[in-house]
């Protein structure tokens, strides 16, 4: 066998060059290139049987199919992200952080599956048997007929798994320690991580379980993204979470068996994760602290969000500071730069409120990610208070996109924002001037405040005679 040229494969993106370079021309990854070298000649797999290939056996759209029986887990958090429940024969990625909580989290859920009488197997190539085990024992799960074992080559999970009766559920920890040996380059490239993934894939479609791939996320591309499996699986589960917070997020990116931007919730104490079966009471608990007269703090607002199908209500902090610096600072925790950017500019040239030259601080309080620009007013309304040093309103919730023009456009779900906001004891809405098309009550007794155009929301927070005293501080020398 000829002996074969190494090539460099992008572990950000996978794309393949002949040489080395500092920098990916497909993804402008910085230092993301790995040597690897390829087999000589047609790939190998392990398993099938398609030697000189078989005519296809076309079907009808309906007929006998025994995919759509799901499992459940019974963690409810993790089966509602997954579309409720876990399909046969499907496979499921879960990136996230190193240290996050993907692996108690999936232990848990083999626990809560074998619990549950069907077969589970944990297959683990980071840990030491002993090691999960005493993590089994913290769970409170060490009772559960869970099947551990320790491996890292593909060849010998197939020959565990390839059986008649295979586990109903079948988690692999983690993807990037997994090896093909047909593959000559080091687990956790791109080229291995690809392979393997491919391999138990076919497996699981084969032998119809769940498979669970877990893989890690870095920052710096050393190991390979699991991005370059999101389009091999069928569901693709983000766990995220700040560091020095107990809330954890699992957020389906793509899946083909249910909605995606579904989030589940989960705190993660002492014995594993908990879940948190009313997301919008957490996110607020950590607003009650910092709100002690019984009135808001200037600089907050809460803004009535959609995730996936469930309303959530989180806090939006700003603070708008004086600026040292010649390019003011714009630091951004939970929402979108760029979507800031705009919103400053809109407040600069339609309202004449001189947000721009100062730095900016954004949070969105809890550690959640939004994505909706349905969180533009309660943005704004935030600046504009931490600005003018005038509260919010304590009960009162904030949804609305804005457009460059400074109109306040509608946006999907308001009936089940609002009814979240009742839920939680809000009395008071500030909504785009369609959706509360009159003042007045809703059925659940949150009164609406139509606003059409940013700068009502403005003269609400920052009345006429206290922009001019701004004006006049900002025009001082
Ligand atoms: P782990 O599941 O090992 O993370 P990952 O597999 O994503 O790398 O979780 C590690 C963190 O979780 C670790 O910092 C300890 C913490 N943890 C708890 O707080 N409580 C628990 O019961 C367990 C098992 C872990
Ligand atoms: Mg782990």
């Amino acid at each position: 066998m000829a002996k074969s040229q190494p090539r460099y494969a992008c572990q950000e993106c996978g794309a393949v060059y002949p040489k080395w370079a500092g920098r990916c021309e497909a993804c402008g990854a910085w230092n993301s290139l790995a040597e690897e070298f390829p087999r000589a000649g047609p790939p190998k797999s392990l398993g099938g049987s398609g030697k000189g290939g078989h005519a296809l056996d076309f079907v009808g759209l309906t007929g006998e199919s025994q995919g759509s029986r799901r499992h459940l887990t019974g963690i409810a958090e993790f089966d509602r992200v997954c579309g409720g429940g876990l399909v046969p024969g499907s496979a499921i990625l879960v990136g996230g952080d190193p240290g996050i909580g993907k692996s108690t989290l999936l232990l848990q859920a083999a626990a809560a599956v074998a619990a549950g009488g069907a077969a589970a197997a944990y297959i683990t190539g980071e840990e030491a048997i002993d090691q999960i085990r005493l993590r089994a024992q913290r769970l409170g799960v060490a009772g559960t007929p869970v099947r551990l074992a320790v491996a890292t080559s593909v060849r010998d999970i197939a020959a565990s798994l390839d059986i008649a009766n295979p586990p109903q559920l079948a988690v692999i920890d983690s993807i990037q320690t997994i090896y093909l040996d047909t593959l000559d380059s080091a687990p956790g490239t791109v080229s291995q991580v690809r392979g393997a993934a491919q391999e138990l894939i076919g497996l699981a479609k084969r032998r119809g379980f769940v498979l669970v791939l877990v893989g890690h996320v870095t920052k710096e591309g050393m190991i390979a993204g699991p991005r370059v499996l999101e389009h091999m699986v069928d569901t693709v589960l983000y766990f995220e979470g700040e560091r020095g917070h107990q809330f954890r997020i699992l957020r389906a990116v793509k899946n083909r068996f249910g909605a995606t931007d579904e989030i589940g919730v989960f705190e993660m104490s002492d014995r594993g994760l908990v879940e948190v079966p009313n997301p919008s009471a957490m996110f607020l608990a950590e607003r009650s602290e910092a709100d002690e007269a019984g009135n808001g703090v200037a600089g907050a607002a809460v803004f009535a969000g959609i995730e996936g199908t469930r309303p959530v209500l989180v806090e939006i902090q700003a603070l708008v500071a004086p600026s040292m610096l010649g390019t003011p600072r714009r630091a951004v925790v939970g929402w979108d730069a760029t979507r800031l950017a705009m919103i400053v500019a809109v407040l600069d040239a339609r309202c004449g409120l001189s947000v721009g030259a100062n730095d900016i601080y954004l949070n969105v309080a809890g550690g959640l990610r939004i994505g909706e620009p349905a969180a533009d007013l309660a943005v704004a309304a935030a600046l504009v208070s931490a600005m003018v040093e005038n509260p919010v309103p304590a009960e009162t919730v904030v949804f609305g996109e804005i457009g460059l023009s400074g109109r306040v456009r509608p946006v999907s779900h308001s009936d089940a924002r609002l009814k979240e906001a009742a839920k939680l004891g809000f009395g008071e809405a500030w909504v785009p001037a369609r959706q509360g098309a009159r003042r007045g009550r809703t059925g659940d007794g949150i009164a609406t405040v139509p606003i059409a155009h940013l700068s009502e929301l403005v003269d609400r927070l920052a009345p006429a005679d206290r922009r001019r005293q701004m004006r006049r501080i900002a025009a001082a020398p």
